[in-house]
């Protein structure tokens, strides 16, 4: 079906998108918002005033299953009022067939599922549930290729995420990535920095580079050379009107020396890490197949830390993997201690079906997981509360995103080192950086005032 033809069916109609889960889901979200704005949609706040609500499901998340299904359930009285109403589930739940058996015999007013590798193919679907008043299935299998040229629909005019990369290869036992995104795939580099200088001429100051491990992207270009990560960052750090680079995830095992120098090199690039640790015990690492041990993350810290000494570093901490001993979590709460994080999101263990933890025979119990979950919180919310504190009488670059959501009269941002700030001023500072002095550090963010 061509664009106009899609164009036909859908023009004027209402939608609402539903996201869970990480930062690729949102930008999947955007992609999803763009193709449909394309085509005439509007999008509103709630599901009960749209005629087409998507669910964009995440499997990573702890409780995902209950809280897809719960949302899903909410559909229904919608669907009963509006017979025309159409209701979409997809993302990386999606790629699980006991889900998508479930949806369809549990759920039967769902009318479209896709999965994480057909997102393009989401407006024909639509299209062919309007004129053809049918149920559609379709999941694609991972391939090679990547749609490039998707529009998207952006939160905020000043800022935007890229992808780079799509999957993951590292199979860490406890997660359903890899079996959800399907393998690594590299996007080229001249589609990126094209992408990137488009965005810097819309007036985009700040990108996010995505993928589950930016640290191993291989890009080939047109003339058959392979681009690593570094390469890109340097690639992007030259491109006029952007302002600030950062990036997301990255795996410890894959931190280059090269990647090190870059921060050293590229004004650009935000002297900010987020490097997944996910637990501080050589014994759990193994059985989790981080393929690094403490010590090797230490060095690497230290490393950062030397290149750039104001770094700020966050991570991802998992507490009860199966056979955590108090020991092993002893381990954890030392590295901790010994980098000194700035933040870090702390999950506990749970399981996914379909990964070999999850045929582990040690699980670790609840009660005990919760207390060693709850000793860890406060360690790095003392951590944090520290770090913060240290900033009060400093001047910083904050990228404005605009009126926080309390209180019109006060702006929130981002430094550089990707903390929190709210500050007194007007509407009209959104997208524009501004030093702010920093007057109060607390746990989770910065007060200041715009300094003169
Ligand atoms: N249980 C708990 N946390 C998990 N994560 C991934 N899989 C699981 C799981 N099964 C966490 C990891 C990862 C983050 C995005 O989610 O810490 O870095
Ligand atoms: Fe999951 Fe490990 Fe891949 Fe991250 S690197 S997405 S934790 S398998």
């Amino acid at each position: 079906m061509n664009k106009d033809k899609e164009m036909g069916l859908l023009d004027g109609k209402k939608y609402n998108i539903i996201t869970f889960g990480c930062q690729m889901n949102e930008h999947d979200s955007e992609t999803i918002a763009g193709m449909l704005q394309e085509r005439g949609c509007a999008e509103v706040p709630t599901p009960a005033e749209s005629d087409i609500t998507i669910i964009n499901t995440c499997s990573i998340r702890e409780n995902a299953d209950k809280r897809f299904f719960g949302t899903l359930g909410q559909l229904k009285k919608i669907k009963e009022r509006n017979p025309g109403y159409v209701a979409c589930v997809c993302g990386c739940m999606m790629q699980q067939q006991h889900i998508i058996d479930t949806v369809k015999s549990k759920y039967p007013w769902v009318d479209i599922i896709f999965g994480t590798h057909n997102i393009h193919r989401f407006p024909e679907l639509l299209s062919k549930v309007y004129g053809e008043k049918m149920k559609i299935a379709e999941v694609f299998e991972d391939s090679a290729d990547i749609v490039e040229g998707l529009p998207a629909k952006r939160l905020y005019p000043h800022k935007s995420f890229v992808n780079i990369m799509y999957g993951c290869n590292n199979f860490c036992t406890y997660c359903i990535v890899p079996y959800t995104r399907g393998r690594e795939k590299s996007r080229h580099p001249e589609d990126i920095l094209d992408e990137i200088a488009g965005l810097a001429a819309d007036g985009v100051k700040e990108v996010t580079l995505l993928g589950q491990n930016v640290n191993s992207y291989r890009g080939i270009d047109g003339t058959g050379r392979q681009w690593d990560f570094a390469d890109l960052i340097y690639g992007i750090d030259d491109i006029s009107g952007i302002q600030r680079i950062r990036f997301m995830t990255s795996h410890p095992k894959d931190l280059s020396d090269k990647l090190i120098q870059a921060y050293v090199d590229c004004d650009k690039l935000c002297n900010y890490i987020h490097l997944p640790v996910q637990s501080g015990s050589d014994d759990v690492l193994m059985r989790m197949n981080r393929k690094y041990n403490r010590t090797r993350y230490l060095e690497l810290v230290g490393k950062l830390r030397r290149a750039v000494p104001d770094i700020t570093i966050s991570t991802d901490i998992i507490v009860g993997f199966p056979g955590e001993t108090e020991k092993d979590f002893q381990d954890t709460l030392d590295l901790v201690r010994k980098v000194g994080y700035d933040s870090a999101f702390t999950f506990l263990y749970s399981i996914r079906q379909g990964t070999p933890a999850a045929g582990y025979e040690d699980q670790v119990p609840e009660d005990v997981k919760h207390e060693r979950f709850d000793r860890l919180v406060d360690l790095i919310n003392a951590g944090s509360a520290k770090k913060n504190a240290a900033y009060k009488g400093r001047i910083e670059k904050v990228l404005v995103d605009g009126p926080s959501k309390k209180d019109p009269k006060t702006m929130t941002g981002r430094t550089e080192g990707f903390k929190l700030v709210d500050f007194p001023g007007s509407p009209e500072l959104t997208g524009t950086m501004v030093d702010v002095e920093i007057t109060e550090g607390k746990t989770f963010s910065l007060k200041g005032r715009l300094a003169r």
